[in-house]
């Protein structure tokens, strides 16, 4: 119970997608952590988790099912609680675990999602990816009293990101979304999301997005490693753009479950 993490919250951790036995974009997802552990200064080299998600993956007889997440976290290790880190060598600790994730049917993802929007009370470095996600608990709990699947954090005027998700919004027919710096987790799925729009020859914009555009916009999607593109279709009890899942956000949903289907294919 001494460990780190327990009591501080010390440690960072990765979630990866992997379908039907096969990791989605694992690189982009190792080299996040990589950079999160050195962000924080744990010394922890990332290389033998690959190994680590296979071995998870077959003990937990799911090589064959269709959508799982690698859950691993890495924490400063254990030592008598004091704020500073440890004075003597420790070894972080590592905790890892497979487990199988609900894909919206094309049935429900027709009929889109609803969401509502948040104060951003989190820390000014988002972008690392710690365990310390209690607002992002409490958020998330709000939606989920509030019968919505997400929830938009709002930080001086400017929408940031969902509580497990980034948060995208079409303005004027460019797929737009917050500029990765501290105030925003560097998503996977958003980085990919934005290559497949610019694929698309779809217009994209990396800026702040004022509440009052957000609440605008002609369509609103999640994207994460659980949510993939997920259409938001009614904000705050407001209907978005035409209230159905928009043309756009279609688009870039099927080109990301194609990717998806690639990898496995392949
Ligand atoms: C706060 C936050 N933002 C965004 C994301 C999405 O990141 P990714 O697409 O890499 O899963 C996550 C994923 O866990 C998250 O926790």
């Amino acid at each position: 119970m001494n460990d780190r993490a327990f009591l501080f919250a010390d440690a960072v951790y990765e979630a990866i997608p992997v379908y039907s036995g096969t990791s989605f974009l694992p690189d982009r997802h190792y080299a996040r952590l990589s950079r999160g552990l050195g962000e924080v200064s744990i010394d922890f080299d990332v290389a033998g988790l690959s190994v680590v998600c296979e071995r998870l993956l077959a003990q937990n007889d799911l090589v064959g099912e269709e959508f799982v997440v690698f859950y691993v976290q890495v924490t400063r290790g254990v030592a008598p609680r004091t704020h500073a880190f440890p004075t003597t060598s420790v070894e972080p600790t590592v905790y890892a675990f497979v487990g199988p994730l609900a894909r919206a049917t094309p049935e429900q993802w027709d009929l889109g999602t609803a969401a509502i929007t948040l104060p951003d009370q989190r820390w000014g470095r988002a972008d690392i990816k710690c365990t310390a996600l209690l607002p992002n608990v409490l958020a998330q709990q709000a939606a989920v009293e509030a019968g919505v699947a997400d929830a938009a954090f709002i930080r001086d005027g400017m929408v940031t990101e969902g509580t497990h998700n980034n948060v995208f919004s079409v303005i004027d027919g460019v797929v737009t979304t917050a500029l990765a710096d501290r105030r925003i987790l560097h998503g996977v799925t958003r980085q990919f999301v934005l290559e497949l729009a610019s694929d698309l020859g779809l217009p994209t914009a990396e800026r702040d997005v004022a509440e009052s555009e957000f609440r605008a916009a002609d369509e609103i999607f999640f994207t994460g490693t659980t949510t993939e593109v997920r259409p938001t279709v009614v904000l705050d009890g407001e209907p978005v753009g035409s209230g159905s899942p928009g043309p756009i956000t279609r688009l870039l949903s099927d080109a990301y479950r194609a990717a998806a289907d690639r990898i496995v294919a392949d």
